[in-house]
């Protein structure tokens, strides 16, 4: 998604705003640009694909100035052009913009019957023009900015720069999160805290609807109303929002690797070892709750999908289970005795957050699984669970994914007691499993090599189809998505059950079909789809554990996974489904850490 950046400084500040954009890039962008006042006078430098081009650009045709804003854009309106993208400039005023502006075709219709000449496709343009409208009237930049603010409808970050300016710029946040950085006679401007990482560790959320008056003394905030208000500062563990490599080659290399530390920090946060049951935060209420309504997108929809058969089974909890992009559009039948939960690694995806406020006032409870505690499904939730996975740079989610299903199981465990379903000694039990998640996800980790040697045929196929019985279905599903998305192989998962019912006619001798299979109760019936498979020649790759591979014979390809409870299995082979997936990317040389088009937090509809 896009990022925005704004920095009024004590020094030239196109550097810093092109330092802090290369934080911003794992939000996933197709050009950048700066603008700055020097001198009174306001320039900018705009540039197609990555950062590099905008600093080449910035070589040549340097932008002084001690004001400025800067921008990743995520092409929406318009496809990644210099004349597209941000920042945006009419007259005196230039704007950089996060989200969508949804009545930007009435305005634009409104504004170019008054004179107002565009130059790109974007709806940013409207806001600029706008703007610039309202200066030419003789309003002064604050009022101007509040003038065009008012008009606007939609969800979005933005930000103003004004000619003439050099100590002021203009934000709002309405959908799209924004902060403040708090420097030594400077201020700064973020889409995320991880942006300001190097420049400060003072930071101040905007909450929704809030617009802000930055100056080199500090800033100004405003409430939806208009009024003045106090919004806390709160210090950031700097070390935890700095993001790099740590000697990896790719984040989500790093990210994979952290897997088994984050599980077990986790697991002492909401579980300590010497701890018998699970602290969970105050309010919950699983006795009373009648249904359970789980809504996310993407990977956290896959850990949803794996969590729905917990709560089923574990806790005796009707579940209903949907893509929050689809759930708000269906009329769900919604009741005071739900609980609806929320999962999202960013909090900030657009559909998941507006699901959540469909339901609100409508279910007894809504929880929320973040892994950013500051984000909008955290704030507006009435129970948050955090996963505390740390930051996710990749765009292709890993750790978020098996400490998602590590705190969904958790939840799920605690909701089987409460509600009797759970006897103390299973409780126990099953407790006792997942606290080993951490040692087999490490032990997973351990066969790397041997993927890697897996996926050389596999980087050569055009289509790969993944395959699984039930928990291991969703599973099969989060293998599909992560090749495709980072490989940009086409790749299907289907329930091994249903292949018979269609897909079957796909097998041939070029296509590998992945069989995700523990020594389950259902590992009978998945070898069953599996020699289906083969009987038709389709190049098989089993992951099983040790018994598995023993008695299903004969397989063109397989892979060893240590021996697990049937609880943790989802949380181990997520492990072969992220390196497969990685080391396919890897033989065929895409960009694993920001895959074309895709953004690593999808803040529009
Ligand atoms: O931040 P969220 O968990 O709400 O994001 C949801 C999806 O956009 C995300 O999981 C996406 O599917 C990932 N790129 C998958 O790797």
């Amino acid at each position: 998604m896009c990022g925005i950046v704004g920095v009024l400084g004590q020094h030239e500040v196109s550097p810093i705003i092109l330092d802090a954009l290369k934080r911003l890039e794992y939000r996933g962008y197709d050009s950048a640009g700066i603008a700055t006042v020097n001198q009174g006078k306001l320039d900018r430098r705009r540039a197609v694909g990555k950062l590099i081009n905008l600093s080449d650009t910035l070589v040549h045709q340097p932008l002084p100035g001690r004001s400025g804003i800067g921008h990743t854009r995520w092409a929406t309106h318009g496809g990644p052009s210099v004349d597209n993208a941000h920042p945006h400039q009419a007259g005196r005023v230039a704007v950089v913009h996060n989200g969508i502006i949804e009545n930007f075709r009435a305005l634009r219709e409104e504004l170019a019957e008054q004179g107002a000449q565009f130059t790109s496709q974007t709806d940013t343009e409207t806001i600029v023009q706008l703007a610039s409208h309202y200066l030419d009237q003789g309003m002064a930049p604050v009022q101007a900015a509040r003038a065009t603010l008012k008009r606007l409808d939609g969800a979005f970050a933005l930000a103003f720069l004004f000619e003439g300016e050099e100590d002021l710029i203009i934000c709002a946040r309405r959908g799209s999160p924004l902060c403040i950085g708090h420097g030594e006679d400077e201020m700064y401007l973020g889409s995320d805290a991880i942006a300001l990482s190097e420049l400060t560790d003072r930071i101040t959320y905007l909450e929704e609807g809030d617009w802000a008056i930055l100056t080199r003394n500090g800033v100004h905030v405003f409430d939806a109303d208009d009024h003045q208000t106090a919004r806390p500062m709160t210090r950031i563990n700097a070390a935890q929002a700095r993001v790099d490599k740590s000697g990896h080659r790719h984040f989500m290399a790093k990210e994979m690797a952290e897997q088994p530390g984050v599980l077990k920090a986790a697991m002492e946060v909401y579980s300590g070892v010497d701890h018998g049951g699970i602290d969970l935060p105050e309010g919950l209420d699983f006795a009373a709750a009648d249904r359970l309504i789980m809504v996310a997108c993407g990977t956290a929809h896959y850990a949803c999908q794996v969590a729905k058969y917990w709560f089923e089974q574990f806790a005796g909890l009707p579940v209903e289970l949907d893509i929050a992009s689809e759930f708000r559009y269906r009329a769900p039948v919604l009741g005071q005795k739900n609980m609806a939960l929320f999962v999202s690694q960013s909090g900030e995806t657009a559909d998941t957050l507006a699901a959540l406020r469909h339901v609100r006032g409508h279910v007894a409870q809504v929880l929320a699984v973040v892994n950013v505690p500051t984000s909008s499904i955290a704030r507006e939730a009435d129970v948050v669970l955090p996963i505390h996975a740390g930051p996710e740079i990749g765009v292709a989610s890993t750790k978020a994914f098996t400490a998602q299903l590590q705190v969904l199981a958790l939840l799920a465990l605690k909701a089987g007691f409460a509600r009797g379903h759970l006897s103390e000694d299973a409780y126990r039990t099953r407790l006792e499993e997942l606290r080993a998640a951490p040692g087999f996800v490490a032990q997973a980790l351990d066969r790397e090599d041997e993927i890697r040697r897996l996926t050389e045929h596999l980087a050569r196929a055009r289509d790969v189809l993944f395959l699984g019985r039930g928990v291991m279905y969703p599973l099969a599903l989060e293998g599909a998505l992560k090749l495709k998305e980072i490989s940009y192989i086409h790749a299907e998962a289907y329930a091994a059950g249903e292949l018979k019912h269609g897909p079957i006619a796909l097998i041939d001798k070029d296509l590998p079909v992945i069989v995700f299979a523990p020594h389950d109760a259902l590992f009978e019936k998945t070898v069953s789809n599996m020699q289906e498979v083969m009987a038709r020649q389709g190049q098989v790759l089993l992951i099983s554990d040790a018994k598995g591979l023993a008695e299903a014979g004969e397989v063109p390809f397989r892979l060893q996974m240590p021996t697990v409870p049937d609880l943790i299995a989802p949380i181990v082979y997520a492990v072969p489904a992220q390196l497969i997936a990685y080391h396919t990317a890897l033989h065929r040389g895409t960009d694993v850490d920001q895959p074309r088009n895709l953004a690593k937090s999808v803040t529009v509809e």
